[in-house]
């Protein structure tokens, strides 16, 4: 077995010995049945007819009752564990990452970029929000025993608190063409301190929340969404505080402001439009990359603080609490 690198590497393997001990017991035991009924019950002579058995309700009710219980005692444990997994927490440090053929490209929330290198500190949850530029790839780190398929034209999310400090390899866990097999990296957890210097040792660039800042104001999205949406004479809804919140559609559907809705929003402004609003934004399909599109989310994310969102330093808040466009989000 790889090394148990992250917090959730021992539930998983204990699940997996707990199943393969059951496989194991129940693949002797029927061998071992085989062998003993053919030596037992062989024919001893020509000609000789079995006595024949009319049904057992003690043995049937066993073989029913033990098999239930044990299948249930797999789904219980499976369940908790698979929730323990795929339940994203709130209190995690915000990583993004864009698979392509045939690469891994990261950026931290403070802006550093990694490819086929990822730089995390231990002892820390850490959230994965993926996606693609090409076709589906799926990020796999055997020693922390996670693994998420990066989709196409959506957000997957995963998280892992790494417990060792050293280097683990990542791997591309999806067949995605020619070379697949050398999509893989480095995954380098790192002590506390450490990934601070790290850190420091590497800022050149904007965090993504800054970047999507940027963009929000060179693709003209402040002309229509501004402080207090339709009432400050807004053509488009205010996005302060709105992630993470349901949000009110025309037609009375309501849906939670998720980084796949203003994905949605962004690419395809039509398919949901927010109650009292018309459908006016034009699509912003094939002008934004996949990166940028996540550095615009990391910015409509940092204007609701409350959202549990890690990625806002206090550097990043004073900051976007200063800037000039303040009034217009
Ligand atoms: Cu990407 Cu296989």
């Amino acid at each position: 077995m790889p090394e148990q690198a992250s917090t959730i590497a021992q539930q998983v393997d204990a699940l997996f010995y707990y199943w393969l001990g059951i496989t194991l017991f129940f693949t002797v035991l029927i061998v071992a049945a085989i062998i003993l009924f053919v030596v037992k019950y062989r024919r001893r002579a020509p000609g000789e007819i079995p006595r024949p058995i009319f049904g057992s309700m003690k043995l049937e009710t066993i073989w029913i009752v033990i098999p239930f219980l044990i299948a249930m005692s797999l789904f219980v444990w499976g369940a908790k564990v698979y929730f323990a997994q795929y339940r994203i927490p709130k209190d995690a440090l915000d990583i993004y990452v864009v698979g392509k053929q045939w690469m891994w490209k990261m950026q931290h929330p403070t802006g550093q970029r990694e490819i086929n290198e990822l730089h995390v500190p231990m002892g820390r949850k850490i959230r994965l929000t993926m996606t693609t530029e090409d076709v589906i790839h799926s990020f796999y780190i055997p020693d922390f025993r996670v693994k998420m398929d990066v989709v196409p034209g959506r957000y997957t999310q995963m998280w892992f608190e790494a417990t060792k400090p050293g280097r683990y390899h990542l791997f591309c866990a999806e067949y995605c063409g020619m070379n697949h097999s050398r999509m893989t990296g480095t995954v380098i957890v790192m002590r506390p301190d450490e990934y601070q210097a790290w850190l420091s040792g590497n800022t050149s660039q904007l965090s993504p929340a800054q970047q999507g800042e940027q963009l929000f104001q060179t693709l003209g999205c402040t002309t229509c969404h501004l402080n207090g949406g339709r009432d400050a004479g807004g053509r488009g809804p205010q996005l302060a505080g709105i992630f993470g919140k349901p949000v009110q559609l025309e037609g009375g559907q309501t849906v939670v402001a998720d980084e796949n809705y203003l994905r949605e929003s962004i690419l395809n402004p039509s398919a949901k439009i927010v109650a009292g609003y018309s459908a006016i934004m034009p699509t912003y399909q094939g002008q934004v990359s996949e990166e940028q599109l996540l550095q615009l989310i990391a910015y409509i994310k940092s204007l609701s603080p409350q959202s549990g969102n890690a990625a806002m330093t206090s550097a990043n808040a004073a900051q976007a609490a200063s800037s000039p466009n303040g009034q217009r989000r």
